[in-house]
This record gives structure tokens, C-alpha cells and sequence, in this order.
């Protein structure tokens, strides 16, 4: 099985950044240009979260339109940058998001993996939180197949980066989160965004992946500063090779390579 992971899309025709004015709707559209020519292709991709620029409801139908030419199935996560009811609109006939305005975490079945979205999000703020609600919920979704091969996303690490400005919005309750990991030795790795580059952490028993963003990167800041200047490195996506006999190896595959 393949998982392909993008993330920190950001997607919008004229985004503002410290690197300039971006088109990050159009480098959307060559990461699923690139996703569609991976061979062997993906069996699915999973999207974890800060996918649109600008959150109104047009904003995410035609973000779901552009995502709709991916080839293979398509799970998606809010980041701290999307706006929760409006995602869940855009993307609720794909029929994996639970409606009714709670979180949006889910389970992803009938793989030989078996796939945990969570959503870290607090409305409104940039840091994220495992609340005690969501810490319930993933122990309990665990719990329910303890000795199948399992991958959990969700858009903030729950671990600090060593980057201040990204640890000041991190995740509340990862060190909670890490005590339940800890209990499932199963849980092949954690995928996560926000950071905007490639970040690995051996953590409670399992590996921490952060993937770099399909927009635009931020640097490796690890003096305490004011703000972030975002940086032209190149944009990637996550490709994950399970295999049972060797384990969940994790490639990094740049979208804008040739
Ligand atoms: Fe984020």
C-alpha cells in the first residue's frame, strides 16, 4: 500500500507571503499533476489541513474541484488556516467527515493500513489542541483494532520543532497524546503539516513525520525571532511504502523536480 501526504496548501491565485506574491493555487495544481503521475500510483492521499487561502465557501469549492482530478481517493484534515464548517461543506459528499459541527476526525477503514485523521484545530486560533474530548476519542478509536497497522495524521506536531515561532502555536495535549501512543505499539507513524518542512522525531514508540508544504516553506529558524520570512525551497509531498515484512518507509518526493 502507498499513502501520499500533502499538506499547507494554502491554495489561492495571489497569496501574500514574505517571499513575495504567490499563485499557490497553481503549484495545488502541480502537486496533483505530479501525484497522478507517481508510479506506482498512491492508493490514496491524505491532505492534512491549511488547504485553502481564503476559507469562504467558493473558496473551498473550487479547492475541492482542483483536488477532484487526483486519480485516487483524497482524505482531507483542517489546519489551524481553514475555516471548519466551510471545509466540512465543500467536501461532506465524499462521506468520510462526521457532520453536525464537531470535529472533524474519522477513521479510515478497508486498507491494510488502517488510517486515524484527527482535527487539532481551535477556531480562530493558530496553535492547536488535543483536547480531553479528542484524547478519548483517538484511545478509543485505538483500542478498537489494537494489533492492526495503523497511521494517524493531523496538522500540528504534537511535539516541540526546536523552531520557536512554530512551537508558540503548537499543539496543546501532545505530551497526552504521546502517554496514549505510547500504549500502541501499532501505530506505524504520525503524519503531520504546519511547519512547512521536513521534520522527523522518533516519539513514544512510533516516528513523527512533518512534511513540507505543496506552497511554499518557512526556514530553519531556530533562534527566537519576531516573525518568519518564508523561504523558496521546493515544494514536496509524503510517500509512504507499506510493506508488512519491512515496516512503513517514508520517501520525500519534490513536486517540482525534473
Ligand atoms: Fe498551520
Amino acid at each position: 500500500m502507498i499513502i501520499a501526504q500533502i499538506t499547507d496548501l494554502h491554495a489561492g491565485r495571489h497569496v501574500e507571503t514574505p517571499a513575495g506574491t504567490l499563485d499557490t493555487f497553481a503549484a495545488l495544481e502541480r502537486a496533483v499533476d505530479h501525484l497522478n503521475a507517481l508510479e506506482p500510483a498512491p492508493d490514496i492521499v491524505v491532505a492534512t489541513g491549511d488547504l485553502s487561502h481564503d476559507t469562504g465557501p467558493a473558496d473551498y469549492l473550487r479547492l475541492k474541484a482542483a483536488l477532484a482530478e487526483l486519480d485516487m481517493p483524497l482524505f482531507v484534515i483542517p489546519g489551524n488556516h481553514d475555516d471548519r464548517a466551510n471545509l466540512l461543506a465543500a467536501f461532506a459528499d465524499d462521506g468520510y467527515l462526521p457532520a453536525g459541527g464537531g470535529f472533524l476526525h474519522y477513521v479510515v477503514e478497508g486498507y491494510p493500513l488502517r488510517l486515524i485523521a484527527l482535527d487539532t484545530t481551535i477556531p480562530g486560533a493558530e496553535a492547536g489542541e488535543l483536547c480531553a474530548e479528542r484524547l478519548a476519542w483517538l484511545e478509543a478509536r485505538l483500542a478498537e483494532a489494537p494489533d492492526q497497522p495503523t497511521v494517524v495524521f493531523m496538522h500540528h506536531p504534537p511535539f516541540e520543532t526546536g523552531i520557536p515561532f512554530f512551537d508558540r502555536i503548537g499543539c496543546r495535549g501532545g505530551a497526552e497524546m504521546g502517554e496514549i501512543v505510547q500504549r500502541h505499539p501499532r501505530i506505524e507513524a504520525v503524519l503531520c503539516g504546519h511547519v512547512h518542512r521536513a521534520i522527523a522525531l522518533r516519539w513514544h514508540g512510533t516516528v513523527v513525520q512533518v512534511t513540507p508544504a505543496t506552497g511554499y516553506q518557512y526556514p530553519l529558524q531556530l533562534l527566537d525571532a519576531e516573525g518568519i520570512a518564508a523561504v523558496l525551497e521546493p515544494p514536496a509531498c509524503r510517500v509512504c511504502l507499506w510493506r508488512p515484512e519491512v515496516g512503513l518507509v517514508s520517501h520525500l518526493s519534490y513536486i517540482d523536480a525534473r
